[in-house]
């Protein structure tokens, strides 16, 4: 049990999952997720959220083993997503004298996903009530929509440790050998990415608690350099870059318009030591080129024209990018076509739906295949996009 301690008595009682196909039924984890949960161990003790449904038996059994006889006389629900509140049946029938701490959303949700009699067993709470363990008090902050209605973090002023629901999560289990940055801002920008303005809300609120250990749903417990976790989080909600560079996506039919896209990132190399990222919308992860979209302050988009539109997945790309309200950077355009070029004039219309976008004057337009001639046109386009 050693290796499941937060503190001397909170517990991590997780799981992590290696085998989902796609977690939301939407996003490759090569490495895994993990679902988090934590047990509080006091003269009342508290069990913070459950697990996804794929991991309820392991998560019961970690808890009865942490509980070691005793019966919890909470289940706190920061969240009815069913990745941590699949298991609230189960451990509410298990539990029979436990109560369920929740806010008026939550409730009000909770019978769209179950089907069990809760009468008598919720504890209803709003934005800063306490509810006091033993020597451990939690004290309740409502996030909503970030990102679901419901969504509430909670903070424990004993051992300074804040419970923040899906906040600061990130993909991978928590085994995985890599940094928490790239895996959290995918998580963050695909998930979350559109309720920017309701995590501001939730950070000014957060900036008031004196935190020392981050606990979320998905990814590592945060316990050391937390300002950085947060300016990550500052930066990303506020729609900011998180630095400078171009992010080239390009949608190429047969090759060409790859050729063109990969031809102005020699360009751009020869000429800047900013980061210049290409990506092959057809082939790579959606969610990373979005994420990495976000992450640089400047980005083209370079399409074949295709039904008198755009091809496929740039049209795609570009809508996740609106979902989640891409913003304030500069964007310059490249478009193929072979008899009648509509793939700029499809890209800009969209992008213009788009606050704060900055578009580059000079729009290349080639036709079939990259010629010799039309260096001059993609030159000029890599010199305005690396003018400040
Ligand atoms: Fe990890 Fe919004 O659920």
């Amino acid at each position: 049990m050693k290796d499941k301690k937060i503190t001397d008595s909170i517990y991590y009682v997780g799981a992590d999952d290696k085998t989902i196909d796609l977690f939301e039924s939407q996003y490759v984890v090569p490495n895994g997720v993990s679902y988090n949960s934590y047990v509080i161990l006091d003269e009342k003790i508290a069990v913070m959220d459950t697990v996804d449904p794929r991991a309820g038996e392991e998560w019961l059994a970690q808890i009865e083993e942490v509980l070691a006889g005793r019966t919890p006389g909470y289940l706190v629900i920061s969240h009815l997503e069913p990745d941590h509140a699949g298991n609230i049946q189960k451990i509410a029938e298990k539990y029979p004298d436990m109560q369920l701490v929740g806010n008026p959303k939550t409730f009000a949700m909770l019978p769209q996903f179950f089907d069990m009699d809760v009468s008598g067993r919720c504890v209803t709470v709003k934005e800063g009530d306490t509810l006091s363990l033993g020597s451990h008090t939690l004290t309740f902050v409502m996030a909503p929509m970030v990102h679901w209605p419901e969504v509430m973090v909670a903070y424990e002023s004993s051992e300074k440790v804040l419970f923040s629901a899906d906040g600061f999560g990130k993909f991978g289990a928590l085994d995985a050998k890599e940094a928490w940055v790239d895996e959290a801002r995918r998580y963050y920008i695909n998930i979350v990415g559109k309720y920017g303005a309701q995590v501001q809300a939730l950070l000014k609120k957060a900036a008031a608690l004196d935190i020392a250990v981050i606990c979320p749903l998905h990814g590592p417990v945060l316990r050391e350099n937390l300002g950085y976790y947060l300016e990550k989080y500052n930066t990303w909600s506020s729609y900011e870059p998180e630095e400078k560079g171009i992010v080239i996506a390009y949608a190429s039919i047969h090759g060409n318009t790859a050729k063109a896209a990969r031809k102005l990132a020699s360009m751009l190399e020869e000429r800047t030591d900013l980061p210049v990222k290409v990506y092959d919308l057809a082939r790579a992860d959606m969610p990373t080129v979005v994420a990495e979209a976000f992450r640089y302050d400047r980005l083209v988009l370079a399409a074949a024209s295709y039904d008198g539109g755009v091809f496929p997945c740039m049209e795609d790309f570009l809508h996740h990018l609106k979902a989640k309200t891409y913003r304030n950077r500069k964007a310059g355009l490249l478009e193929n076509g072979t008899w009648a070029p509509s793939a700029a004039r499809t890209m800009r219309g969209i992008l213009e739906e788009m606050k704060g976008i900055t578009l580059c004057e000079k729009v290349v337009s080639i036709r079939s295949t990259l010629k010799e001639s039309d260096e001059a046109e993609l030159a000029a386009l890599a010199e305005e996009l690396l003018s400040e």
